[in-house]
């Protein structure tokens, strides 16, 4: 047995918050690493974090660093790295500068940490992470990108704040590419158990569905970064899954191999995450205005891979 090892590529504002939440639950040794010119901030971040479990009374290994050796056998790396948002960016300005970075990532990967389950965060995220599996060669099953909770989550906030209920009441799921193309669905949302539409009249859900599509805009604008305690919280609990084996259905960006016909592109959709990493991409039934959606997600999806590519 040995101590679970935690990877988290990039010591910015998310990595800061993936490392205060992954020590807090002590889902294992923590790595926080970024590039040598930010060698301090990784380091510094990790002994705050360190004294901070003698206070909150967690006790993990917290190391800062710029080594790619020190991330060796990891078991699950979280990736971070790039550059965020500025106020009117959008996801797909990032592509240049990401790209890149996410390359020189996944051939450090491939050599540490060969075994990994690897959740990419940095956008755009469907062009990152597919950029991931193709770089590393990693089995799609251990590739995964986070972007269906954030957008569930935001969608859920919005939808109880509306209707006046507790948000863990709130049931919703955004699938699709992580964009202006997400596709809330509808069909599915309740609150516990009553079908949304029920509670809420369309025009107040076409407004919030609006508001979920520009909410990570909304952030930026008003903070002039993007945000990072509801990414990284979604992140460190698809990893919990991953490391207990709790094989939580979670809407993520998965590789799709024909589910919802679809070939051959990551896609947010519901997925059972268990200890050998994407275990069941889950179909559902959609009605005729979600899957229009769908597909011209996929679509959008298909347009940045193809630009990605030719990079
Ligand atoms: N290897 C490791 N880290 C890198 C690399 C690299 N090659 N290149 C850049 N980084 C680091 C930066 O030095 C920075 O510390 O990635 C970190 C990113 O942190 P922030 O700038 O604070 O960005 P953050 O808000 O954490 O967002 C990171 O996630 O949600 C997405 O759009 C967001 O793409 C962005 C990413």
């Amino acid at each position: 047995m040995h101590r679970k090892k935690i990877a988290l590529i990039g010591a910015g504002n998310i990595g800061g918050e993936l490392a205060a939440q992954a020590a807090r639950l002590e889902l294992g040794d923590v790595y926080l690493f970024d590039i040598p010119d930010k060698l301090g901030i990784a380091q510094g971040k990790a002994l705050d974090l360190e004294q901070n479990g003698s206070i909150l009374g967690y006790d993990v290994r917290i190391v800062g660093t710029s080594n790619w050796d020190d991330l060796a056998s990891s078991d699950v790396a979280i990736v971070t790295a790039g550059i965020p948002r500025k106020p009117g960016m959008s996801r797909n300005d990032l592509l240049g500068v990401n790209l890149r970075i996410i390359r020189s990532v996944a051939e450090n990967l491939k050599v540490q940490a060969p075994d990994c389950f690897v959740i990419v965060i940095s956008n755009p995220l469907d062009a990152m992470v597919h950029e991931m599996k193709r770089a590393t060669g990693f089995a799609p099953e251990h590739v995964v990108g986070m972007a269906g909770q954030l957008d569930s989550a935001r969608f859920q906030l919005f939808l109880a704040r509306e209707a006046g209920v507790a948000v863990k009441d709130v049931r919703a799921m955004v699938l699709g590419g992580h964009g202006d193309t997400m596709v809330p669905v509808l069909s599915y949302c309740t609150i516990n158990g009553i079908p949304v539409r029920q509670l809420i009249p369309q025009n107040r859900l076409d407004a919030i569905i609006q508001r979920t599509r520009d909410s990570g805009a909304e952030v930026v604008k008003l903070m002039g970064s993007s945000a990072y305690y509801a990414p990284a919280s979604a992140a460190v609990q698809m990893a919990r899954s991953y490391l207990y084996d709790e094989k939580r259905l979670l809407p993520c960006a998965v590789y799709l191999r024909g589910e919802y016909g679809v070939h051959d592109v990551y896609m947010g959709v519901p997925a059972v995450i268990g200890g050998r990493g994407v275990e069941k991409v889950v179909v559902i039934e959609l009605d005729a205005t979600e899957r229009q959606m769908l597909d011209s997600s996929v679509q959008g999806v298909r347009e940045i891979i193809a630009a990605a590519e030719s990079l």
